[in-house]
């Protein structure tokens, strides 16, 4: 019998590594300008270390980890047992070893970058895998706002130098030991007076962790933390001071934020600035790269008080990036939407401009004409697909998708466009 790979774990094979490798040396670069130098950790560490660290009410280390037992024995008896888990990222293990080696004695500023797999068990679905990779680079020894703003010019100059279209950037401020308990009393209240509408998973943990109620994708959490207290409100001086000037300076170059104030982020060792670059083209695992401040994780896991900051990119969601770019290129839109009679037109308008919205490239033509005279249009355009949409189609709900170029034909949900189109496309 054939033995197969597991679940979530994908071999990267010649055509599309080459991808990866650009990806690896652009980042190299760029660290190289930041005056970033490489670090390699294992992959395997003590559980503790990541329990401690990105927080025990966490989604990693409630539910992803890959840990378990490992034994030392001699003649048949167990003499000592050590939980040990498989990376989940690289932060904790970069912090362990700069206390571990006592790097701060020589020089506590010290600006290190890593690049490997790490391992989540979560439910695998484009870019997301068990067993996926990141580009990570942590700032140590610094708590000014600059090295904040450094290290989101070098992810800006990163998605420049390997051609990619600019991902949107979010922050956020998290606040210190100082304001955020005062802002969890806050929101904690809050909930608690909106509990019944919020998912068991967030009443469960309100008391533990209130503020991932913020981040829930729960439609239900979603319009009841909409009124909740912001936490951009509830900074204190210096916090607010700290994350004003990491927004000045940002607005003085050519990058583009937003705030979030309802980011908080699936790790609990961050505080002050926090941020995500997402992008609208890879379905619902938007997050290209994400990180931020922690200014206590180093004395956390029994270093001195050294603040921190850094970040961490997926591979397989830069590289699939980069290959719908580069076959946007060569192509004409990704779709063109073939439509038959008024109310087949009616559909297409704003399917068509959701999907523009998601980042799909898409044509249709705006007068009525047979359906041979729109294939040859999209022939012309070289257009990737086609969605044929009549009237039987709409009442169907479901409609013939063609690949123009090997003429494969295969049915679409119509309702839920956007997802079929986009995540597929990512493929
Ligand atoms: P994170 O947000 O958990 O942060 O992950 C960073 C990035 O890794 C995500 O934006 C995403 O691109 C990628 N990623 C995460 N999980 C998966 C998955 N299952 N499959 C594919 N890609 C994934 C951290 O890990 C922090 N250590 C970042 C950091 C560094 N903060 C400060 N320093």
């Amino acid at each position: 019998m054939k033995i197969t790979s597991i679940k979530g774990f994908a071999d990267i094979f010649p055509g599309e590594v080459e991808s990866w490798q650009l990806v690896e040396a652009k980042a190299r670069q760029v660290f190289h300008a930041y005056n970033f130098a490489e670090i390699r950790i294992p992959i395997l560490e003590k559980t503790e270390l990541f329990s401690r660290s990105i927080g025990e009410t966490s989604d990693i280390v409630e539910k992803e980890m890959y840990t378990f037992e490992d034994r030392d024995s001699r003649a048949g008896e167990t003499v000592e047992s050590t939980k040990l888990t498989l990376r989940p990222e690289g932060t904790a293990g970069v912090v362990r070893a700069y206390v571990e080696a006592e790097m701060y004695k020589v020089e506590p500023v010290r600006k290190l970058y890593y690049m490997g797999p790490m391992f989540r068990r979560e439910r695998p679905q484009k870019g997301r895998m068990r067993q996926f990779h990141q580009i990570g680079a942590e700032a140590l020894g610094r708590g000014d706002p600059f090295v904040d703003a450094e290290i989101l010019l070098l992810l800006h100059d990163f998605f420049s130098a390997v051609g990619l279209t600019e991902p949107s950037l979010q922050i956020n401020s998290l606040g210190c030991s100082e304001c955020r308990p005062q802002y969890r009393q806050k929101l904690l209240a809050f909930l608690q007076h909106h509990e019944q509408s919020l998912c068991g998973n967030c009443q469960r943990r309100i008391d533990r962790n209130p503020l991932r109620a913020l981040d829930c994708k729960e439609a239900g959490c979603i319009e009841t933390t909409k009124d909740a207290p912001s936490i951009v409100d509830s900074l204190c001086a210096q916090c607010r001071e700290h994350f004003a000037t990491v927004q000045r300076l940002l607005s003085a170059t050519e990058v583009r934020f937003a705030l979030n104030p309802r980011m908080v982020r699936g790790l609990d060792y961050y505080c002050r600035t926090t941020f995500e670059w997402t992008t609208g083209l890879l379905g619902s695992q938007s997050a290209v790269a994400a990180g931020g401040r922690y200014d206590a994780l180093v004395e956390q896991l029994g270093g001195p008080a050294i603040p921190g900051v850094g970040f961490a990119m997926g591979v397989e969601r830069l590289t699939m990036l980069l290959r719908l770019q580069e076959s946007a290129a060569a192509n004409g839109p990704s779709l063109f939407i073939v439509w038959l009679g008024d109310k087949a037109r009616d559909w297409a308008f704003p399917a068509m401009h959701r999907l523009r919205r998601a980042g799909v490239s898409v044509e249709m033509e705006g007068e009525a004409r047979s359906m041979k005279s729109q294939m040859r249009r999209a022939d012309k355009l070289k257009a990737v697909s086609v969605l044929i949409v009549g009237e039987n189609e709409l009442t169907q709900g479901t409609a013939a998708l063609r690949d123009m170029a090997s003429k494969q034909q295969r049915g679409v949900n119509l309702k839920n466009i956007e997802a079929e189109l986009v995540v597929r496309k990512a493929n």
